[in-house]
């Protein structure tokens, strides 16, 4: 199976009307949505998915903040797709993200930074287990996957 990561387009990027362009960047870059859903998240769901940050003196403020607006999850599904994306995503500060990714390009909030992406296969695969029940992914193909990746890369990934 190609390799999956968890996206959760925040409640800023929700707010601002910016789903839309962000997920395009992912989808042209190549990965492919094997789950998705709009959801509030409880802060039950925030405690776990956010586990390693439940004792850090910001939580109780990235609590709020996560748990404010709806959240997009997005299963994202395709070749090396968790460094991949968090390249694309950038680094947490957006004040210090580089221009030409999503962070970069639409945050200057070192909490409000529009995108959260799981930062290893094993996180991804905890996270998404948090957002997703086995049933609510898809596994499909598009039919561009032939234009995206030559013959033998297809074989690899
Ligand atoms: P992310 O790296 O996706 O996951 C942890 C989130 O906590 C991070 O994005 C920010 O939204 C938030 N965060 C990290 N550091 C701080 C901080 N010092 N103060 C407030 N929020 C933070």
């Amino acid at each position: 199976m190609k390799q999956r990561t968890l996206i959760l387009l925040k409640p800023d990027c929700m707010e601002r009307r910016l789903a839309g362009t962000v997920l395009a960047r992912f989808e042209q870059k190549g990965f492919r949505i094997v789950g998705m859903k709009l959801m509030q998240v409880t802060p039950e769901i925030a405690s776990k998915h956010y586990a390693e940050h439940v004792e850090k003196p910001f939580f109780p403020n990235l609590l709020g903040y996560i748990t404010s607006d709806p959240v997009t999850a997005i299963c994202l599904e395709g070749r090396d797709v968790v460094n991949v994306v968090r390249k694309m995503v950038g680094t947490t500060k957006g004040y210090l993200a580089e221009p030409g990714t999503i962070r970069g390009d639409f945050s200057i909030s070192g909490q409000k930074n529009l995108v959260h992406a799981s930062d290893s296969p094993e996180s991804a695969e905890r996270e998404i287990a948090i957002f997703f029940r086995p049933e609510e992914l898809v596994t499909w193909k598009s039919c561009d996957d032939a234009f995206l990746l030559s013959e033998s890369e297809r074989e690899e990934a």
